[in-house]
């Protein structure tokens, strides 16, 4: 078998180990990887005659990736005493880079996280690349464990306790520069200057010899007060539970384990990491996690279709027609991809604030939390408004982003689609209409889908890409490698009501309000709500969406499942009375106030109760199962209609749609957990509420031949 590891002497005194893996984009550190770089350190440790060591990745771009996922996958049921194993190897392994008689140099160009930058640390300097995908960092806690190898041993040591203690807990990557400001890189060249400067890194060490007296104070404790960690321990905590809501353990893990470990020495500290690490490895929220992390692997190889033959068309400039919320949000999700984008709107003066709204969100920068006037200068060139969509015509795919109303869609796309080339693509934004529907009179209805985005188009990643009846596999694909290369998740979804992400909302919307009616309060439903994770409950949810679209979607849900979707008068009372919830300063909360924070309203208690059927008290654990079994029956349904094309779709589609708690690892995932079986026993006390309680087909097969929604094993 090819090999992964390869060595070389670019001087005779100078090893170089070069990690590329055959075949594959990335390097990982499987456990064949491993033992070819344990056996290359056997071989270089008998040599005398050598003064240094460089590793270095023969992939541009990409050093290392870290460690192998689907081994952790596999190994997820693993004893803890196997996970500490584990560990110890890994670290006794990556040690003897730190032992050898000469320098040993990491040459970074491109990423190098995790394991890879756990190898890194234990080298006894990292030089780096300056091109802009270099960086270097810590993700273990996005997986719910942290670096096991010795990465919270030897960063501690060597950029400082709070550093490395922020590098860890966040799980977020650092630039080159970054790296070098803080100690981690010794030196920061282009990516072609990297060996030379590896090289002349080892020949001043060796004159130095400071990487022998750095080996010795790396291997004791650190030197910090208890004032220090006191400081340090409350103040990282404190961003820790704010960031985690408390439902990832992993941080906060990390985090003790520092602290604690930062008085002991290095060898003591590594024999804790790997004890710790037993205790999140193999955890259910590492499982969800390790779920997730698959579930957006598979999401960016897919191509939206099962056949592999049909490809994508280039989009070379993109036309958005409306200019309100959503298309400038598209428009400017374009512009960010680079794409040309040519904006219009039937209303003109909507149109400016449009293209100023567009250049605007295009050229935010964090770091000064406004437009980057510079990056605003270059995109500007590639962003036209005009008030005439036939000025459109040129498009390679034009998004149709104007009001929700099927008769102005489709006189629009009547004018619209005569001027289109044969080979462009039409696409409706639309959040409610079918597909075909809209697709009707269309001369190219193979080249028309839905390309669903989600409010506000910046920070959601999911975009629902909708195969009307004769929407064709080229419009897919093409829609598809669209969505990605502006940066987006696209799912390929069937036609219908709601689509996948809406239609999954509906019944837990509807149930959250049949639950207040039968005598919950506001405060303990959306409790039940974000103590199962969920960013916000469904009634404050309500309230963000605005109650009159929520009446109207309703309605379309209603008119399709008229059997499932109860049509209660609380919230149209509501509208009636201007509450249409945050738009209008109340809702089911009063925002009245000068930061227009929620407040509870007597004025709803007094509304909810003329139309309250019942004042009976509720468990935490009974108003979780109401909300969120309606909605695990809807997929099913989903399912055996074949509306989506994999559970997979489902899970991340409600994870970057709706914020489902990526520590359940989607929907489906938890149903798992639970087991089909379970999930028909809790929803027999509930069957009487109605049918939107009965038990599918698919569950009541799936409890009695013991199945489960991913394939046995999970979700690689
Ligand atoms: P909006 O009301 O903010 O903007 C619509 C814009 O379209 C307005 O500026 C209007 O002047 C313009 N317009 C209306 N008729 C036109 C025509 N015939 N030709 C050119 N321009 C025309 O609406 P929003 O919220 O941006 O929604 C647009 C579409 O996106 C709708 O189909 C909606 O269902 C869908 N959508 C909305 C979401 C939301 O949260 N607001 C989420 C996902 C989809």
């Amino acid at each position: 078998m090819a090999k992964s590891l390869s060595l070389s002497f670019p001087e005779p005194d100078v090893a170089l180990i070069t990690f590329d893996l055959p075949g594959k984009g990335a390097n990982i550190l499987s456990r064949v990887v491993l033992d070819e770089l344990a056996s290359l350190l056997d071989e270089l440790a008998q040599r005398k005659d050598l003064s240094g060591l460089v590793i270095q990745s023969g992939k541009p771009g990409t050093f290392i990736a870290g460690a192998d996922i689907r081994e952790f996958l596999a190994s997820l049921g693993a004893p803890k005493s196997e996970v500490v194993d584990m560990c110890r190897r890994g670290q006794t392994l990556f040690a003897r880079l730190s032992e050898l008689p000469l320098v040993t140099v990491a040459a970074i160009d491109g990423i190098c996280v995790g394991g890879g930058a756990e190898l890194a640390c234990w080298c006894d300097r990292r030089v780096m690349s300056s091109q802009a995908k270099t960086e270097i960092g810590f993700p273990e806690v996005k997986l719910g464990l942290y670096p096991g190898w010795g990465g919270t041993v030897r960063l501690p040591r060597i950029v400082g306790l709070a550093n490395a203690v922020e590098m860890i807990t966040s799980g977020q990557s650092i630039s080159a520069v970054e790296a070098y400001k803080l100690g981690l890189a010794s030196d920061v060249v282009p990516a072609e200057h990297l060996l030379p400067a590896a090289i002349r890194l080892i020949r001043a060490e060796q004159a130095s010899k400071q990487y022998e007296q750095d080996r010795q104070r790396w291997s004791r404790p650190l030197d910090v007060n208890m004032t220090e960690l006191g400081f340090l321990g409350a103040t990282a905590a404190a961003v820790i539970q704010q960031e985690t809501k408390g439902k990832y353990p992993a941080p906060s893990a990390a985090l003790e384990l520092m602290l604690e470990t930062s008085m002991l020495p290095a060898e003591e500290a590594l024999e804790r990491e790997a004890a710790g690490m037993a205790e999140l490895f193999g955890s259910p929220v590492n499982a969800a996690l390790i779920n997730v992390f698959f579930l957006t692997d598979r999401n960016k190889r897919d191509t939206g279709l099962d056949r592999k033959d049909v490809s994508a068309q280039a989009i070379g400039s993109v036309g958005v027609i409306g200019s309100g919320i959503m298309g400038a949000g598209i428009a400017a999700a374009t512009l960010k991809g680079s794409v040309p984008v040519q904006l219009t709107d039937a209303n003109t003066e909507a149109l400016a604030r449009g293209a100023r709204q567009v250049i605007e969100e295009a050229a935010y920068d964090r770091k000064i939390k406004g437009p980057d006037p510079a990056k605003a200068l270059s995109l500007a060139p590639l962003l036209s408004a005009t008030p005439r969509a036939s000025d459109l015509a040129r498009a390679d795919l034009v998004i149709e982003a104007i009001v929700e109303k099927e008769d102005a869609k489709r006189a629009l796309y009547a004018d619209l689609e005569p001027l289109l080339g044969e080979h462009a693509i039409l696409a409706s934004n639309t959040s409610t209409i079918p597909i075909t529907r809209l697709a009707k009179g269309l001369r190219r209805p193979d080249r028309f889908c839905g390309l669903h985005f989600f409010n506000p188009v910046r920070r959601m990643k999911l975009v629902e890409v909708i195969r009307g009846e004769a929407t064709s596999d080229e419009t897919v694909a093409t829609a598809v490698a669209f969505a990605k290369r502006i940066g987006k998740s696209p799912i390929v979804v069937g036609d219908g009501p709601g689509f996948l992400v809406n239609r999954l909302l509906f019944p837990y919307m509807n149930e959250a309000i049949e639950l207040l009616l039968d005598g919950a309060s506001i405060q303990e439903i959306d409790r039940a709500a974000v103590a199962f994770g969920m960013p916000m409950g469904p009634i404050t949810l309500y309230d963000l969406v605005g109650l009159d679209t929520a009446v109207y979607a309703g309605m379309t849900m209603y008119q399709a499942f008229p059997d499932r979707i109860v049509s209660s008068p609380l919230v149209p009372a509501m509208v009636k009375q201007g509450r249409l919830g945050q738009k209008s300063g109340k809702g089911f909360f009063s925002y009245q106030n000068k930061k227009g924070r929620p407040e509870e309203d007597p004025a709803v208690q007094k509304l909810v109760g003329n139309y309250r059927r019942g004042e009976r008290t509720f468990t935490r654990d009974e108003i979780t199962h109401r909300l969120f079994l309606p909605m695990l029956l809807e997929a099913t349904r989903m399912l055996a209609d074949r509306i989506v094309r994999d559970v997979r779709d489902v899970d991340l589609g409600l994870i970057f749609g709706l914020g489902f708690p990526p520590f359940q690892g989607g929907l489906l995932f938890w149903a798992d957990r639970i087991g089909a079986k379970q999930l028909v026993e809790l929803i027999k006390p509930l069957e009487p509420l109605g049918p939107r309680f009965t038990p599918t087909p698919m569950l009541l097969e799936m409890a009695a031949k013991g199945q489960t929604f991913y394939p046995q094993g999970g979700a690689a």
